[in-house]
């Protein structure tokens, strides 16, 4: 039995931790926040799984390969596909009520399905049915006493990785430090003291980085921190450039999202002049895949002189939309709108990261002793475009496969090299200290950092790189925005002070200028347009990169 360190407490770490105590590991699950607060808490749309007559693994998995733009792992989006209902059922098990009527569960139809085929939970609250199943298990056994018994299971809420700890080339456990006040948006600045938390396998559960960019859907824990630690640790990560934008979230403050749910419920676009101008652009219309959708509302704002579109729900009745969405009835009325009665403001988000730590499909990454679970993983299952409410899903797939690798002894690392979609890209940045990491992280890719631009630059702020991430690396792209980028990217870097990082904030800044250089870094080598990544100077598919691109750290030790 192994002494697992399980970090992050959305839908993948709350299950991982429940599988692997199950099985008799030893478990340690470490939050950065309260354990409900993760992405998982705010999916509304739901969990899709062909659990329904007429449905079948086949369509589900036709769908996923579609809108994931020719960049999908075919064997990981098998895997998602007919291990999902399995996962469905167990979550079930666990007491998730989904919705359901006389006749059994309810379906939902989302974008660029062919069937419907999403499950939901308080209409619009499947997240938050799912976490709140899931902390209730977690608490109980980690209620049991015997702290030192198998399957032993020990929760750590405001605990924050700083870096993952290595011996020998593999990784043997992590340093993490409290989070003061629980909150992690740039209210604490509160110095942090790190302690190491040995283990025999880590387990990164830790979501996406939303934080990114200047409007997202994510909540503010959403900082990468998985993704940066693994990769100053010399994990391979992949696919960053293709970063999914939400077409439909609430143009308001806080940007809450609006579930694609509701289009699939009939809901339409509208621009200023009150035209259905989807139908012009794609035969599925507000039902095209999200990475369409997305961009045809960009470019809407851009001709409206950036004016939000509107998202018309008033064909639905009030009862229903009231019954089938509370979560957004409610949104839209913090905001003063009745949605029932008027279109809605609506804009696109950063909302999920397609990229991330490179696994296999037993949840492996490339250092011995590292799993990666959930949206901090690049598993393949999504491509270039995750389908629709395919990432609770996946997040459910690949933690009871990391757990079950950890008890058929699968605990070696895989190799992307020898698979031929994977081209893997070594970049010259030796990074011995956080402070020098952030640095010399400048020159992942060549700059274009001129005099010119250190003059102009503001000072870094998390509020200036999201801005700058929004406009340079965001739904549209071009040569010249991501070169403005990379140069702004680096000058900021070169001004990072020399101190190692004290508080969460400067943890959270540093993981995210890091984060933000390599997408901008994947986003530069990817001279074409596909799924979510669309640039303005390469707006063709090429055939010839129909393959995802892996990238690590150079090691001085192996150069
Ligand atoms: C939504 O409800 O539109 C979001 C579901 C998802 O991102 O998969």
């Amino acid at each position: 039995m192994a002494s697992v360190l399980i970090v992050g407490s959305g839908l993948a770490g709350l299950l991982a931790a429940v599988r692997a105590s199950d099985a008799g590991h030893t478990v340690t699950l470490v939050t950065k926040a309260e354990l409900a607060e993760s992405n998982t808490r705010y999916a509304q749309g739901g969990i899709a799984a062909a659990l329904f007559p007429g449905d079948s693994v086949e369509a589900h998995v036709q769908d996923t390969l579609l809108a994931g733009a020719g960049l999908n792992d075919a064997a990981a989006v098998r895997v998602l596909c007919s291990e999902g209902p399995a996962r469905v059922r167990d979550l079930i098990r666990f007491g998730v009520d989904f919705d359901h009527d006389e006749s059994g569960l309810r379906r939902g139809l989302e974008a660029a399905h062919s069937r419907s085929r999403v499950l939901h939970a308080g209409g619009d609250a499947t997240g938050a049915a799912i976490e709140a199943a899931l902390i209730a298990t977690v608490r109980r056994r980690s209620a049991l006493p015997g702290p030192a018994r198998p399957g032993a299971l020990r929760i750590k809420e405001h605990t924050m990785l700083a870096d993952l700890v290595l011996q020998n080339g593999r990784v043997t456990g992590a340093l993490v430090a409290g989070v003061s006040g629980g909150a992690t948006s740039g209210a604490t600045g509160g110095s942090q003291v790190t302690r190491l938390i040995e283990a025999d396998v880590v387990i990164l559960a830790t979501g996406g980085a939303g934080m990114l960019y200047r409007h997202t859907t994510n909540p503010s824990v959403a900082t990468g921190d998985g993704v940066a630690a693994a990769w100053r640790a010399g994990a391979a990560v992949a696919d960053l450039e293709f970063y999914q934008f939400h077409p439909t979230a609430l143009a308001v403050p806080g940007t809450p999202l609006i579930s694609e749910a509701v289009r699939g419920e009939g809901a339409v676009l509208l621009n200023s002049r009150g035209e259905r101008f989807m139908l012009a652009v794609h035969p599925d219309a507000e039902l095209a895949p999200r990475d369409v959708v997305a961009r045809a509302i960009a470019a809407e704002m851009h001709a409206q002189g950036g004016e939000p579109v509107r998202l018309d729900a008033t064909m639905i009745n009030r009862a229903k939309l009231e019954s089938r969405f509370p979560t957004i009835t409610a949104a839209c009325a913090a905001a003063g709108l009745d949605w029932a009665a008027e279109p809605v403001p609506v804009a696109p988000a950063a909302h999920y990261w397609m990229g991330g730590v490179a696994t296999d499909q037993w949840g492996r990454s490339t250092l011995p002793g590292l799993f990666a679970i959930g949206e901090v993983a690049r598993t393949g299952a999504h491509g270039a475009n995750r389908l629709a409410s395919n990432s609770l899903l996946e997040a459910a797939v690949f933690a009871d496969r990391a757990v079950r690798a950890l008890d058929e002894s699968m605990v070696e690392p895989f190799s992307v090299e020898p698979t031929p979609l994977v081209e893997l890209v070594e970049t010259p940045a030796s990074q011995p200290s956080n402070a020098t990491r952030v640095r010399r992280s400048a020159h992942l890719v060549s700059t274009s950092s001129t005099n010119e631009t250190q003059a102009e630059m503001p000072p870094f702020t998390r509020t200036a790189l999201a801005d700058l991430m929004w406009r340079c690396a965001g739904v549209h792209r071009s040569g010249t925005g991501l070169d403005e980028a990379t140069a702004a990217l680096a000058e900021w870097a070169s001004r990072a002070p020399a101190s190692e990082p004290l508080s969460a904030v400067e943890r959270e800044d540093a993981n995210l200028l890091l984060l933000a250089q390599l997408t901008v870094a994947a986003a530069r080598a990817r001279d074409e347009s596909r799924g979510a990544h669309h640039r303005a100077d390469f707006v063709l598919t090429q055939p010839t990169q129909a393959r995802s691109r892996a990238w690590r750290r150079h090691d001085d030790t192996t150069a």
